[in-house]
């Protein structure tokens, strides 16, 4: 029997809050029962859906019997949008980074935890029907012990991209804004990063942010990783061109993502292991071996998951200490490459 979808508010009505709300059309899991945003075009939105529009989140969280919500706000305004959901004891998904600061996560975390409600972060990357197969095969020990992992996030933002003030500025550049992604992606899949070493530049587009940075990471298993990214190149190596995932970005048959352990290696997204069968050794015979996962949005698994935890039925993929962390170890790469010094961080 099909229930009806868990009525959800929606925080915030800019790029990705108008594609949760398309998402939530597409599924069945979670309607938009009321949006809530000051601009000028979420009146519309809330017309458009037929249900109440609100300028600020708690008039909407006193006024709609909501069951969770999603907060697409920008940064800065997380916390507060976030902290109005657990006040209202409302399962709530912020998305990503967490928050614009450490304390400010700490904040947020430590209130959600003794209100005892929900708080889950948008990497939906973890939603990925391929990196959840990565997980399995990666924690089932077919790579056995992890040795070393390379990401690459290199492609070409449009110029117009620029016009907005705010991504010219340092925390609006690459690294904050989807490096994030990857260094969440390489915790959830490798384990804790404990220490960061990086260098940035700004020589591409001369802009006060960063355009490009390489990062070397120590992982608290003892594996090494290497991380590159840049906004200002012609290149097919990311995450999510390679994936395909998301309907805009076209998809390209290559892998972004690399994975060897002491028994066998990975790429991503192309799920490739590569092993010997027989004898061990450089000069011998490796075997390939691929697997095709059924592809699936992971911003509608995203949704489906997030009714799910609202109901009870699921422990939060990525809880709001999990995006706490994958905040801290991104901040350690804009402060070790500002510092030209390694960052350590707690083991966890
Ligand atoms: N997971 C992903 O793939 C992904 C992709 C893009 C953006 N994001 C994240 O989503 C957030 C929003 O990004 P965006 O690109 O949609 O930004 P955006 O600027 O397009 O939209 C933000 C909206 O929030 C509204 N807003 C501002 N303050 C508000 C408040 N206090 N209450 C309600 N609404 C408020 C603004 O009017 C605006 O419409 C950011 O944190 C960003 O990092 C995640």
């Amino acid at each position: 029997m099909n229930t009806p979808p868990l009525p959800v508010a929606l925080i915030g009505c800019g790029q990705i809050g108008r594609a949760h709300a398309g998402h939530a059309l597409r599924g069945q899991d979670v309607r938009v029962a009321a949006v809530c945003d000051p601009g000028p075009a979420a009146a519309a939105l809330g017309a458009q859906l037929g249900v109440p529009h609100f300028a600020d989140a708690r008039a909407l969280l006193d006024a709609v019997p909501v069951r969770a919500a999603i907060v697409a706000v920008p940064n800065q305004a997380h916390a507060d949008a976030a902290l109005a959901c657990i006040e209202h004891r409302v399962p709530v998904l912020v998305e990503k980074p967490i928050t614009d600061s450490v304390a400010e996560g700490e904040r947020l975390c430590a209130a959600a935890e003794s209100a005892g409600v929900p708080l889950l972060v948008g990497h939906q990357r973890r939603h990925s029907p391929t990196l959840r197969r990565a997980k399995q095969l990666i924690v089932g020990g077919v790579l056995g012990r992890p040795v070393s992992v390379h990401a690459m996030a290199v492609w070409l933002k449009p110029d117009a991209y620029f016009d907005v003030a705010w991504r010219r500025e340092p925390g609006g550049g690459p690294v904050l804004i989807n490096l994030i992604h990857d260094v969440d992606m390489l915790r959830w899949l490798v384990g804790e990063i404990v220490e960061v070493q990086a260098i940035a530049s700004n020589a591409q587009r001369g802009f006060a942010v960063e355009d490009t940075a390489a990062i070397a990471l120590r992982f608290a298993n003892g594996a090494l990783g290497t991380m590159g990214v840049t906004d200002a190149a012609v290149a097919p190596w990311n995450w999510d061109l390679a994936a395909g995932e998301a309907a805009h970005y076209p998809p390209q048959d290559i892998d972004s993502h690399y994975f060897s352990g002491t028994e066998a290696s990975l790429t991503l997204p192309r799920l490739n292991i590569y092993r010997y069968r027989e004898r061990r050794g450089w000069h011998e015979e490796l075997t390939q071996e691929r697997t095709i996962v059924h592809r699936a949005d992971p911003y509608l698994e995203q949704l489906r998951h997030l009714r799910a935890v609202a109901e009870g039925t699921e422990a939060p993929l990525c809880p709001g200490r999990d995006g706490l962390r994958t905040l801290q170890a991104t901040l350690a790469v804009l402060e070790a490459a500002r510092t030209q010094a390694p960052v350590r961080l707690a083991a966890g």
